[in-house]
């Protein structure tokens, strides 16, 4: 198993272009299982949870080819309806499959996702939004078995705004008989990013990026050539790397409009931000301002950020409050940080971190993927070394990581545990 070892007190400055976005990848390609035909996406970034995806998608009957960004998906000849556990584990995302089993071969049997480190991640809102849809559900044996000979569009409300919820839902409407309304959505941008696709192969959908998104359906959706929106959880990744070390970098390929609850607490946290078409500029602050974060659904500010924030705030000038409010446990980070000296007290949903002068370089071990992110972040401004374990989670989500910190003038380097 690999490990990363970081060298802290190095500024970080240059340029360096952000890849495809994982969350917007995965439900996207996973669209290729409503079409009959070669569907195209470019910009897809390299990732572990890519290549699982396509894994999945040839076990369901795609064909699935990957050249460099390119991934070619044919699902013409579509037949298994069975997505097991091996594959199911591996990722959570798997669960969007079962939308678009349903609505192309009237059933799915699909492997329950179960829990993970940062939380319960139940699915329950997937499975009433279908069932309202006109499937029949059963959970037998860790499986979802489902059933529809036509799924019928329904009016549906969310409790608890969900991501791959709205996502899974939005698919399986778009081949129903008439207009589902999906109320309470996420609006998260890669929601946005899968409806536009889903547009594109002839799906009617309006409202994505609002809390109301209605679909009317259609009789059948075809292929598409697309590209991939850019991750806006990287690039907030390298922007609170800029603000950490005191640098100076540029993203390109990115899209600050995704980004605004983010550029906002780091602008408050001291950090100069210029921001131009598809590119931002992050200028760290000399001494980094304490700031209160709560973890909210897009727009506000992303809970996938909130690891990465917090480091910041170890090293700020004085107290702040950081609260999760989207996941129960994703505060598994923080024992780690503390062994590198951070501060921070935690009371129920809520971290309160006194910033300290510095942070000092130890073993720590990677629980999930943002949290493998911001133990390499803590390692940039701690005194010594600090070796990352188990970063396997890292390669679920950050493309080449290590190799755009060396072009920023960081020392991360993998090695063989
Ligand atoms: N929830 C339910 N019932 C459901 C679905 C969700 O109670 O049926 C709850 C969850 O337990 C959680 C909240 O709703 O408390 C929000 O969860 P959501 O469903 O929005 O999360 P998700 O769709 O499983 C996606 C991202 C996550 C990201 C969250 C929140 C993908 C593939 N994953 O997960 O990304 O943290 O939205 O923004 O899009 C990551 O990339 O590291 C990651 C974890």
């Amino acid at each position: 198993m690999d490990k990363i070892i970081v060298e802290g007190g190095r500024t970080l400055s240059g340029v360096i272009a952000i890849s495809g976005a994982k969350n917007a990848a995965l439900p996207i390609l996973i669209s290729s299982l409503l079409t009959d035909g070669l569907n195209t996406y470019n910009n897809v970034p390299d990732l572990k949870d890519i290549h699982s995806t396509c894994v999945l998608l040839q076990n369901q009957g795609a064909h699935v080819e990957m050249n460099g960004d390119c991934v070619t998906i044919d699902a013409g000849d579509l037949h298994n309806p069975e997505a097991p556990y091996d594959l199911v584990r591996k990722m959570r995302a798997s669960i969007l499959v079962l939308g678009p089993l349903v609505a192309r071969l009237k059933k799915a049997r699909v492997s329950l996702p179960g829990g993970c480190a940062i939380g319960a991640r139940p699915i329950n809102l997937h499975l009433k939004g279908l069932a309202s849809l006109g499937a029949k559900i059963e959970l037998q044996h860790g499986y979802v078995e489902a059933k529809a000979d036509r799924l019928t569009g329904a009016d549906i409300f969310f409790d608890t705004v969900t991501v791959t919820g709205t996502e899974n839902l939005m698919m399986a409407a778009a081949l129903a008989d008439g207009v589902t309304v999906l109320r309470n959505a996420a609006r998260e941008p890669e929601v946005v990013a899968l409806a536009d696709v889903l547009n594109q192969m002839g799906a009617d959908i309006q409202g994505a990026g609002t809390s109301v998104i209605t679909i009317t359906g259609v009789s059948s959706l075809h292929p598409v050539s697309v590209s991939i929106i850019p991750d806006r959880i990287e690039a907030g990744t390298f922007m609170v790397a800029a603000a950490l070390t005191h640098g100076n970098i540029t993203l390109t390929h990115c899209e600050p409009g995704h980004m605004q609850a983010l550029i906002e607490k780091l602008r408050l946290a001291g950090a100069v931000i210029k921001i131009s078409d598809k590119s931002v500029q992050v200028i760290g602050p000399e001494r980094i301002a304490s700031v209160d974060i709560k973890t909210l659904p897009y727009p506000g500010f992303p809970t996938d950020m909130q690891a990465q924030f917090m480091v910041l705030m170890s090293v700020a000038s004085g107290l702040s409050i950081i609260s999760e409010t989207i996941f129960e446990n994703r505060f598994i980070h923080v024992s780690e940080l503390q062994r590198m000296g951070a501060d921070i007290t935690i009371s129920g949903n809520a971290a309160v971190i006194k910033g300290m002068p510095y942070l000092s370089g130890a073993p720590v071990m990677a629980s999930d993927l943002r949290a493998s992110a911001s133990l390499i972040l803590a390692g940039l401004v701690a005194q010594g070394q600090t070796e990352v374990h188990r970063v396997y989670h890292l390669d679920r989500g950050y493309e080449a990581m290590e190799k755009k910190f060396e072009k920023l003038g960081a020392s991360v380097l993998r090695v063989k545990d």
